[in-house]
């Protein structure tokens, strides 16, 4: 099947510098056609109608995007959104834990999984780095899931050994079977369908030093493989870390030292870490996932994200569910926006705040870029795959009336991404397929 759809295209093809409102990055294509041929590629955007073997699909005055990228969450965490009165390591042993734990049933397992992916969908989502929980089964579910939606899937068996409840813990006394259990989950999903496995280490203080030297003697054995994992996200898990691992350098060292900090290295947060941390980062090509409604929401802190891109790190933008509030990338953007406007107020800096360009990017193609996977999705471009999402710009009569007023193209897509969520998503389709519409 080969269809054609009109509609205004907006798309990144470099990173957009920071604070920059006209950027020559920024591909703005009003009223230009995106073709998509059997094979799930885009083959062409063009401003001309193709030709009458082309099914056409007229959407004009609406924005098409290519799919988000959400560079960190976790699939059994939907049912503890919103959970009140914690900080973070309060917030896992209360809720967190005992929700994760309800998913060694691989029935439950596997319907909270279809319900977490499908609400990916419903969110814009067409790709994304996921923790599912230490039971292996619930790694294969997720793979299974996305490969009959055909979304772009990097996951793991999350892998933690101690300060866990036991229905959440491999077992200390035998590392070798949660190895075991990573190796078959390789073998069955890595580099198939559209899956990639990444060593998914909770993080330092539920591992064992022995834990974490087989994540990284997975990770030494097949470049290929992503490493997932949080690092220096609150100043308590911080001591902690210090506590457990009193002869690294850093917290990010406990991860470095054994391997695991890599170019396929995806760590969330990085809120806490030090210029050196920040180097050793860059010069492994590491990239941090950013979770702004997650650091608001646990109080974790505020992420200099300027000095990261100064520093030459890689950012990708992440909702974090459930330690995030909400599975939508634009609520995610604008929670990032309120980050970096609270900070730089706090320290009276005068750097320009983010913008939408900058934040826009980080969901599409800077996290594809983080991901090392530019050349398949986060542009709009020939040869890439169909992954896009169609929107309003306006759901209320409140966005009509800010977008009336809107100067430019910028004030019109800043002010779009501040008030926008769900809602305003039209449809998602994921290579080519159409696999979210919304009722009408
Ligand atoms: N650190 C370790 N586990 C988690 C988690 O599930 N969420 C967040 N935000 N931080 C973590
Ligand atoms: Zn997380």
């Amino acid at each position: 099947m080969k269809r054609a759809y009109l509609a205004d295209l907006l798309d990144f093809t470099a990173a957009p510098a920071w604070g920059e409102r006209e950027s020559l990055t920024v591909r703005w294509r009003p009223a230009h056609w995106l073709l998509v041929d059997g094979s799930g590629r885009i083959v062409a955007v063009q401003p001309e109608a193709p030709g009458p073997d082309w099914v056409h699909d007229r959407q004009p005055g609406r924005l098409l995007l290519p799919g988000f990228i959400d560079c960190h969450v976790h699939s059994p965490q939907i049912g503890v959104l919103g959970s009140w009165g914690s900080e973070l390591l309060d917030w896992l042993n209360t809720y967190t834990f005992p929700a994760e734990t309800a998913w060694s049933d691989p029935a439950v397992a596997a319907r909270g999984t279809a319900h977490f992916l499908d609400a990916l969908l419903a969110h814009g989502t067409t790709a994304a780095a996921v923790f599912p929980t230490v039971h292996a089964h619930s790694a294969a579910a997720l793979f299974e899931g996305a490969a009959a939606r055909g979304m772009r899937m990097i996951a793991g068996k999350v892998l933690m050994d101690r300060h866990c409840p036991p229905g959440l813990s491999d077992d200390p006394a035998d590392v070798a079977r949660a190895e075991r259990d990573c190796v078959d989950l390789i073998d069955r999903h890595h580099g198939r369908d559209r899956n990639a496995y990444a060593v998914t280490v909770r993080f330092a203080p539920t591992s064992t030093p022995a834990q974490l030297a087989m994540a990284g003697a997975l990770c030494r054995a097949d470049p290929t493989l992503y490493m997932q994992t949080h690092v220096a996200e609150n100043r308590a898990e911080g001591r902690w870390v210090a506590e457990l691992f009193g002869d690294a350098r850093s917290y990010l060292d406990v991860y470095d030292r054994v391997g695991l900090v890599h170019p396929r290295a995806l760590l969330a947060h990085g809120i806490w870490l030090d210029d050196t941390d920040r180097a050793v980062l860059r010069e492994r090509g590491a990239a941090v996932a950013h979770c702004p409604s997650s650091n608001l929401f646990l109080g974790s802190g505020l992420l200099d994200w300027p000095r990261l891109q100064r520093q030459g790190v890689a950012v990708g933008l992440a909702s974090d569910v459930g330690g995030g509030t909400s599975l939508s990338m634009l609520r995610t953007l604008a929670a990032a926006y309120q980050v970096q406007a609270l900070r730089a107020g706090l320290a009276e800096a005068t750097e320009p705040r983010l913008t939408a360009w900058v934040a826009l990017d980080a969901a599409t193609r800077g996290a594809a870029a983080a991901l090392q996977l530019g050349h398949e999705i986060g542009r709009l471009e020939p040869g890439l795959m169909a992954d896009f999402t169609l929107w309003d710009w306006q759901a209320t009569e409140v966005d009509r009336e800010r977008q009336r007023l809107a100067r430019d193209l910028h004030e019109r897509v800043f002010a779009w991404l501040t008030l926008a969520d769900e809602r305003h998503l039209v449809g998602t389709w994921v290579g080519g397929q159409p696999r979210y519409a919304r009722t009408p």
